[in-house]
């Protein structure tokens, strides 16, 4: 199929490539010059495990382009990919999401039809208002177009983006006519049907089956992606409350999580105590829902109380820093990742941000790591100064804590033994409890997780 993609983020530039390399006809637009100057590089302006090189095997069969105008016309399938970030009152904000269909509108043939698929993560009725915005479009140029508005969410998470993109569990697609089913069914075929040769750095999963693609009206389909998030969160923010419990009553939330985990009508997965969640996704989605649910005069109390616990995570982090070290003012503090989770460059709405935030505001001299997430990071926080390091014994080195907010791979091989003598004092706060308490221990370090 000939398919034109608006936005080359984390979504639209997955998407784009795996599309490409399923022998879809792609070409990507964006209106980032530098994002779009790398791409005619042939380089990822995002770092996520496998886009590079599946990038470098699609690389001439691929088109990035500035130009709406020059693609849309003759395409059949249109993927809206924009962010949709939060408003300041948490609402998601459908301006680019907007902006796009109107340039699509404003250039497509009066004569032909196509399927316009939104990506991004929207607030329910957003396909209705999409669809307003088109015909608005079609009316001032006096014609009758032929478009039909169409939702499919995406689930990919970042980090395991090609994963979620060739072996998703399910496809969602929200639509008011049988056209544009068929339209999604024909573009994903190749995945729900898995008979494409998978890339070599990416076997298909040998328990994998074929996905579903479920079939629904619009505002359900927008529904089903802030649902999901929304319920992730909570799952999370489930555990980190039943982990103060546990540092209050003298029990381990790991051994918790395992007990709870092994109950298939709960499941082992995001039952993962720690310094909660971050990133582009949950804290802005679970904030929108609750945007629509005031619209709509609707209270969500499990959904506000979810977010509440994440954010004190963030807080509470630094209450045992203080705890530990008496006073913060002076004192020097490693971290250890600043990306909001591992395997990615992302670092919107990460703990880290707060946290080093908060520990500046006390005067604190903060030493930083990340294998991959510096440059962003120096980004968001370039309103405060702090040291950023190469190595993680340059984070250690006289410091009087260390404090591991990511899980990066690379972490959970440090030789304990010789960051602990490196330290002024030896003391380990793990975000993520990612080290066994006893390790630690034995490494000559005073140790504190979460929930243990
Ligand atoms: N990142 C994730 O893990 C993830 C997962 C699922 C869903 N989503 C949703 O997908 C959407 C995109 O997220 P993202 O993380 O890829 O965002 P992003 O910020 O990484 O990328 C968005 C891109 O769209 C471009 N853009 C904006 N307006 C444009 C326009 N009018 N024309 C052309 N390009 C335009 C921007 O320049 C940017 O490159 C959001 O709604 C998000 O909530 C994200």
């Amino acid at each position: 199929m000939k398919i034109t993609i608006i936005g080359t983020g984390y979504v639209g530039l997955t998407t784009a490539v795996v599309l490409s390399y399923l022998n879809h006809d792609v070409t990507a637009v964006d209106k980032d010059k530098h994002k779009l100057s790398l791409l005619h590089e042939g380089k990822s302006p995002i770092h996520e495990p496998g886009i590079q090189s599946l990038l470098d095997e699609v690389c001439h069969t691929i088109r990035f382009t500035p130009s709406v105008a020059e693609v849309v016309p003759d395409a059949e399938l249109i993927m809206i990919a924009v962010g949709t970030p939060p408003k300041k009152n948490g609402e998601a904000d459908t301006r680019h999401v907007e902006e796009a269909a109107r340039e699509i509108a404003e250039v497509c043939h009066p004569n032909r039809h196509y399927t316009l698929v939104i990506k991004s993560t929207v607030p329910i009725g957003t396909n209705k208002r999409v669809a307003q915005v088109v015909d608005t479009v079609f009316e001032e140029r006096g014609i009758q177009g032929n478009i039909s508005v169409t939702s499919n969410p995406e689930f990919l998470q970042e980090g395991l983006a090609l994963q979620g993109a060739f072996y998703p569990d399910r496809i969602v697609v929200g639509a008011n006519n049988v056209n544009a089913f068929d339209a999604l069914r024909h573009l994903y075929q190749p995945i729900l049907e898995q008979t494409f040769d998978p890339p070599t750095f990416l076997p298909r999963p040998a328990a994998y089956h074929l996905p579903p693609m479920m079939t629904t009206d619009p505002n359900s389909a927008e529904m089903i992606k802030y649902a999901a998030n929304t319920f992730l969160a909570l799952k999370i923010s489930f555990i980190n409350e039943i982990a103060g419990l546990c540092e209050d009553v003298g029990a381990d939330v790991t051994e918790v999580a395992r007990g709870i985990g092994l109950d298939s009508r709960i499941g082992p997965r995001f039952l993962r105590a720690g310094l909660g969640w971050g990133g582009s996704c949950y804290p802005k989605d679970t904030a929108a829902l609750l945007g629509v649910a005031a619209q709509a005069g609707y209270e969500m109390p499990i959904t506000e109380a979810a977010r509440t616990v994440n954010f004190e995570q963030r807080k509470r982090i630094v209450e045992k820093l203080r705890y530990v070290l008496k006073t913060l003012k002076g004192k020097t503090i490693g971290i250890l990742g600043l990306a909001f989770k591992p395997n990615t460059d992302d670092v919107r709405e990460a703990p880290s941000l707060d946290i080093i935030r908060q520990l500046v505001a006390e005067g604190v001299n903060v030493r930083a790591h990340d294998p991959i997430a510096m440059p962003n990071a120096q980004q968001a926080l370039s309103e405060i100064t702090i040291e950023y390091c190469e190595d993680v014994y340059s984070v250690s080195h006289n410091a009087d804590a260390l404090l591991l907010i990511t899980e990066w791979e690379l972490y959970h091989r440090m030789d304990l033994r010789k960051l602990a003598k490196q330290m002024k004092t030896p003391i380990l706060i793990d975000g993520r409890n990612v080290f066994s308490p006893q390790d630690a221990m034995d490494a000559g370090f005073h140790y504190i997780g979460v929930g243990r």
